[in-house]
């Protein structure tokens, strides 16, 4: 136990309070820990607003979630017209559903800006892989939540969209069926599903959100933020003050609490405006669709999950037949040039060619849909590899060749294109372009091993450019 502190005798108040504390519960000890002597790079730039943007978003869904289940109930009877009776008679209804459901896009839009710095900056690499490592299971997580999410309000897209993606659950070889059974709780999406999804949705999902935003926090506190230069501040090279604290840092509290009220004013005016004059957006945010109550005797034309999920529906839409073929040539050429680029004995060879037809035929045994479901799940699990995958002498895009700039730029507009081709109907000029760009998402992952290397790399400067205003 520690030793029990006692206030000087002229204390306030507050002050003797806080003694009582801290020698009870470290609230002064992890307050410091974390905020005032935490020391954070000081060149942080706007990419850096993103993760307190996120902690934002994830309190205002909790607090508009948790007035939400007051009024909201969880019957495949009773749901449709329960939200629209929060939206119509509830006081202030309409404002806590709204902030609820544009709070859903606007935390996929933080967190991918949020993501997309920790591309470029690579701030995933050593000592901050666990740091990426659990940014990528909220992810995960994330994606749960906003699916089951959207069952709730039990309209025609809530209906569809849930019908067709526990569908794809189906198409595992051997338990599909089964799985498929579990997840709804009935032999169509029904009551049992919606009920299900409700409990995920309210409790469970957020607890484990709760803990990974815990878990990322606290292990990035133990490492030190990255910043644009990719420099470390507190390596043991790093230059540091007499006190030992790194000569480019700064502390957390004050400077990047007042620094991150601008991010939040500028976010609370886009959130806002669009609360108050677009709440759709055009579609977007919420599918007109889903203002029609759940029948599950009329399928829609068009069947698109929201915009947010559409680059990996574009991906698993782009796994056909045709792509499962076109899968085998490459897996087939990249063995062959295995065989004649590699130095490898006779037993190397026999393993490459072994497990390229092991593959090939894997890849013909199973339909393309079950593929598809592959391609779509690898799409997001090959981010939690990231770390191992980089070989780059530099962390920061900055000091990299420009042509890796150029790369990351077409990786960007292809998610994006991957994006508009998901929400489009299918065409077929529309798959072709979508099996291109998946080929290429991939592509620019596993293969990052070889050209992360390649190019003229800047010499990385020993202290972070900053210049003050
Ligand atoms: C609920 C979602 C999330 C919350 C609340 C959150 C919160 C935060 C906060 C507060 C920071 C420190 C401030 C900053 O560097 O911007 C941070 C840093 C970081 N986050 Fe997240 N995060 C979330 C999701 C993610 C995801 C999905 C990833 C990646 C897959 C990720 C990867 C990172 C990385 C690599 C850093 C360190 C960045 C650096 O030091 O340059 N985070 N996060």
């Amino acid at each position: 136990m520690a030793e029990f502190k006692v206030a000087p005798a002229n204390a306030t108040a507050g002050e003797k309070l806080l003694t009582w504390v801290d020698n009870r519960f470290p609230a002064s000890k992890l307050y410091k820990e974390h905020l005032s002597e935490y020391y954070a790079p000081k060149n942080f730039n706007f990419f850096y607003f993103f993760g307190s943007l996120a902690l934002l978003v994830l309190v205002i869904q909790i607090v508009t979630g948790i007035f939400l289940v007051m009024h909201y109930k969880p019957d495949a009877n009773l749901a449709f017209a329960s939200v629209e009776y929060i939206m119509r008679d509830v006081p202030w209804g309409w404002l806590i559903r709204y902030m609820h459901s544009t709070g859903a896009s606007a935390f996929f839009v933080v967190v991918y800006m949020h993501m997309f710095r920790g591309l470029i900056y690579g701030s995933y690499r050593k000592p901050r892989e666990l740091v990426w490592i659990f940014g990528c299971a909220i992810f995960l997580a994330l994606m749960a939540e906003a699916f089951m999410g959207y069952l709730l309000p039990w309209g025609q897209m809530s209906f569809w969209g849930a019908q067709v993606i526990v569908n794809l659950f189906a198409a595992v070889p051997f338990v599909g069926p089964d799985l498929a059974l579990l997840i709804r709780g009935d032999y169509v999406v029904g009551d049992a599903t919606l009920n299900r999804f409700f409990s995920f949705h309210v409790i469970a999902v957020p607890l484990v959100l709760l803990g990974l935003v815990v878990a990322h926090i606290i292990a990035l506190h133990e490492v030190g933020s990255n910043n644009p230069d990719g420099v470390e501040i507190k390596g043991p090279n790093a230059p540091k003050d007499a006190q030992g604290h790194p000569l480019d840092g700064i502390p957390f509290h004050p400077y990047y609490t007042v620094h991150d009220i601008l991010g939040v004013s500028g976010f609370l005016l886009v959130f806002c405006s669009i609360i108050f004059f677009a709440p759709e957006l055009g579609g977007y945010f919420l599918e007109y669709n889903n203002f029609i109550p759940a029948d599950p005797l009329k399928t829609p034309l068009h069947i698109a999950p929201v915009w947010y999920f559409t680059p990996f529906y574009s991906m698993l839409r782009a796994t056909t037949d045709v792509m499962v073929n076109v899968l085998c040539v490459i897996l087939g050429l990249a063995a062959v040039g295995a065989l004649l680029k590699g130095r490898l004995n006779l037993i190397a060879k026999g393993l490459v060619v072994g497990a390229a037809l092991v593959a090939i035929l894997l890849l013909k045994t199973f339909d393309a849909k079950f593929w598809g479901v592959v391609v779509m799940g690898g799409a997001v699990i090959i981010l939690f590899f990231l770390p191992w995958l980089d070989y780059s002498p530099v962390k920061s895009i900055r000091y990299r060749p420009q042509w890796h700039k150029v790369l990351y730029g077409v990786f960007v507009v292809i998610f994006v294109v991957l994006g508009y081709l998901g929400i489009q109907a299918p065409s077929t000029i529309g798959t072709i372009v979508s099996q291109v760009g998946t080929l290429f998402y991939f592509g620019f992952f596993l293969l990052m091993p070889w050209w992360s290397q390649i190019g003229t790399f800047k010499q990385v400067p020993d202290r972070v450019n900053f210049h003050p205003h």
